[in-house]
């Protein structure tokens, strides 16, 4: 079989790279090896976006992973909001060592992975350490193969994301198969969305999106938004717009926040925790999987085909 390790090395071949591994981390330097060939079952990988701040991406992060490790699931969180890391609050988790001890080298990442709640392992970031888009390249196919040689420990994968559509958040974006939008029925929400949506369409090429409507009044108000989103979607965009559901505005998740612990935790009967299961039952049995994308095979494919390398500069 013609697996993902046979074709990053013809990758490097072409790209006659020269010995730029001398100084990588093992794992990097023995991909061959370190990379599991496609015919295992890949992990679920889920970028949680939706371009304007506060409209609940990290809550959603946090309680989702919860109802996905409940429903048997082997979850893994990672705190993509590297300049403003947050679910390890939220969590209510100890975090001695972040993604920023991976980066410099220090840290294998299943070195840093801590396990909250109920089983759900997170990797956390520290506030303050450079986004994705400020790494060099050899940190960012680092992290990426680092990532990928963890497929075999989990099910499914979240990455929250900070707010706006920077590389940052493309980033995560194109490491993932599946690309989760958070909206709320704010007009300013919706603007933000569609233009997550025409950024990630333009540079990943994604052309599939799937929604969460967080803080509706009502299922009928949750409806309209999606409607809204999909019909300027498809019709200035031709990207399709899936809809898992939604999390009602509920105090419960404040007061969840204030307490620092996960509202399918600390208020299970809540409109907003039967919100969440619901859509993780949604995404998990119900919703379409797509292929992997295969994350280091994407980005070297862009490397050595002398694309513009936005996503890699
Ligand atoms: N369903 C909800 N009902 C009521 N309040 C909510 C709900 N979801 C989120 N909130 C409120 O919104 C705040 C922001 O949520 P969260 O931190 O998850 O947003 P975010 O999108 O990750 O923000 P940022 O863009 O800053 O990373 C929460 O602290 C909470 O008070
Ligand atoms: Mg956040």
């Amino acid at each position: 079989m013609f697996d993902q390790a046979t074709t990053l090395r013809r990758l490097m071949e072409e790209a006659r790279l020269p010995a730029p591994f001398a100084g990588a981390p093992a794992t990097l330097r023995s991909f061959g090896s370190a990379v599991p060939s496609t015919d295992k079952k890949a992990p679920r990988v889920i970028t949680v976006t939706g371009g304007k701040g506060g409209v609940g991406k990290t809550l959603t992060t946090a309680n989702l992973g919860l109802c996905f490790v409940r429903e048997g699931m082997r979850t893994l969180l990672i705190d993509g909001d590297l300049g403003l890391a947050n679910l390890d609050v939220v969590l209510n988790v100890r975090a001695d060592s972040t993604l920023d001890d991976v980066l410099s080298g220090e840290r294998e990442l299943k070195d840093v992975i801590v396990t909250g709640p109920e089983g759900l392992r997170l990797i956390p970031a520290s506030s303050g350490m450079p986004k994705v888009s400020e790494l060099g390249k050899m940190q960012k196919l680092v992290l990426l193969d680092q990532i990928e040689c963890l497929q075999d420990d989990f099910d499914i994968v979240l990455i929250d994301t900070p707010a706006g559509v920077s590389k940052n958040v493309q980033y995560w974006a194109a490491s993932a198969s599946e690309v989760v939008l958070v909206a709320t029925p704010e007009p300013t929400s919706l603007a933000d969305a569609y233009a997550t949506m025409k950024v990630l369409f333009q540079t990943n090429n994604e052309t599939v999106f799937k929604l969460i409507v967080n803080m509706a009044k009502s299922d009928e108000e949750a409806l309209r938004v999606y409607e809204r989103l999909s019909s300027v979607a498809a019709e200035y965009l031709q990207v399709k717009v899936d809809y898992l559901g939604n999390i009602p505005l509920c105090d419960s998740v404040r007061n969840s926040v204030r307490e620092r612990a996960p509202y399918v935790q600390r208020y299970p009967f809540s409109a907003a925790s039967r919100g969440v299961r619901s859509l993780a039952r949604e995404i998990l049995f119900n919703s379409d999987r797509p292929q992997p994308k295969g994350t280091m095979q994407f980005f070297w494919k862009r490397l050595v085909s002398g694309q513009h390398n936005e996503l890699m500069s």
